[in-house]
């Protein structure tokens, strides 16, 4: 089975790309430096190039069931304007290309519209859209494109603190309120692809968090 992997030179991708081959996926990745990339085999493809390149999108999800976007927002530029255009890019490359699923990674910041948000949750993301500006504008680009969308079947994996530990196998996951304020990243990265295979969150953006 293949699936593309998108920002997989990145603290979450590099993990989700593991985890991936670990798997046994075949994988499409589009990076714009693979000199960056920690971990290669043979059964993942590289593509070198950026999200903004619609052709580079589509020919990095040709032949795959899936994509596992775990691209986020970079330190630098407008990144409100650049993820709602490579949303849109990635949408268009999904629906010319006829890949259906979508699981991304998304920030414990992003409010979703009409969501119940107590002091709590509100103070922390004022915080992260303070300290982590480019994530949280980025992932609120994305999450206002995919809402709009019925016809892809797309996850919003929300992740607060995330921990560079090992695996617990133990993920709780919850749309309504955070189960936990962190997670390690072998399990955020399982959770992940493991949405490839599942219908469970589809057009939701679950919380995660190591129990
Ligand atoms: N890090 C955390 O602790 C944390 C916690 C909670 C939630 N999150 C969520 O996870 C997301 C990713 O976090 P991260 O720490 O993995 O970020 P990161 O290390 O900065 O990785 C971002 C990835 O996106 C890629 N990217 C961005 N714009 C691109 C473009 N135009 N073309 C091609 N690739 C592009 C980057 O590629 P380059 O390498 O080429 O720049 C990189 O691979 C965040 O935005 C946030 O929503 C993160």
């Amino acid at each position: 089975m293949k699936i593309a992997i998108l920002g997989a030179t990145g603290f979450v991708g590099r993990a989700v790309l593991q985890q991936a081959m670990d798997e046994g996926y075949e994988v499409n990745i589009l990076v714009r430096n693979p000199a960056k990339l920690t971990t290669t085999s043979d059964k993942v493809n590289i593509i070198q190039g950026s999200l903004e390149d619609a052709e580079k999108v589509a020919e990095t999800l040709l032949g795959c069931c899936a994509v596992v976007n775990a691209a986020g927002g970079v330190k630098g530029s407008d990144q409100y304007e650049a993820f709602l255009n490579i949303t849109k890019v990635l949408v268009g490359a999904m629906k010319l290309t006829g890949v259906k699923k979508l699981v991304s990674i998304n920030g414990s910041g992003t409010i979703l519209p009409n969501e119940y948000v107590g002091v709590k949750r509100r103070f922390l993301s004022t915080i992260v859209g303070i300290l982590l500006k480019h994530m949280k504008d980025a992932k609120k680009a994305e999450l206002q494109i995919l809402l709009n969308e019925k016809d892809i079947d797309w996850v919003s994996v929300r992740a607060n603190l995330i921990l560079k530990k090992t695996a617990t196998g133990q993920v709780i996951a919850d749309d309504q309120k955070m189960p936990g304020g962190k997670i390690t990243l072998p399990d955020l990265a399982k959770f992940m692809l493991d949405q490839v295979q599942s219908d469970e969150w589809v057009h939701k953006a679950p919380f995660v968090a190591t129990a």
